[in-house]
């Protein structure tokens, strides 16, 4: 079984309990950091072409107008060849109640048939928001497991939840 972290980041300033804080490492980084850790699997950033402005305000009208617009994000390419993939463990920040447009351009660039997906998103009170279901309409064909969302302020505090969720691969592996 070959298996793989994907996941994006925003790091740069962000609303932690009810703040702005700076940060310079990801709070969906961190997760997905631990979950690679935890299953020894490469983890590999998606990264948009044009990156997201610092600044909080800035960064949300952007990702609102790239998901009223339906708008394809680019990103870089990644370093692994996804046919040879059959288990992906998709991260994200829920940004406006979902996943952000740069995932969606991800899920629509490549063809998800019998792969296995464990979605994991961090969030500042939404949870997965709609994203589960956004995720089971761009790949029918897919197997979604049960995700992990974990709000962003507690990411470090989260080793006992992800070793928790990740039982369930384990135990298939
Ligand atoms: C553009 C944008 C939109 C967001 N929208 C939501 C939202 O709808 N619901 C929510 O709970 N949190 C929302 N958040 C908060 C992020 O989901 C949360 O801070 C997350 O941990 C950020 O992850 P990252 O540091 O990996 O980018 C939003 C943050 C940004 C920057």
């Amino acid at each position: 079984m070959t298996a793989v972290v994907i996941y994006f980041s925003r790091p740069g300033e962000n609303y932690i309990n009810g703040r702005k804080q700076m940060i310079s490492v990801g709070n969906t980084a961190v997760l997905a950091e631990k979950i690679s850790h935890q299953v020894d699997v490469a983890a590999l950033q998606l990264s948009p072409k044009l990156s997201y402005s610092d600044n909080y305000d800035e960064a949300v009208q952007q990702a609102e107008k790239e998901k009223k617009a339906s708008a394809r994000v680019e990103y870089e390419a990644l370093s692994v060849d996804l046919e040879q993939v059959d288990t992906v463990f998709l991260g994200f920040p829920n940004w406006w109640g979902t996943y952000p447009q740069v995932i969606a351009t991800f899920l629509a660039d490549h063809d998800w048939t019998n792969k296995v997906i464990y979605p994991f998103c961090t969030h500042e009170g939404s949870a997965f928001g709609s994203s589960i279901q956004d995720l089971q309409a761009a790949c029918p064909k897919a197997e979604i497991k049960t995700g992990l969302a974990v709000r962003g302020s507690k990411v470090a505090r989260s080793d006992a939840a992800v070793k928790n969720w990740l039982l369930a691969y384990s135990n298939k592996a």
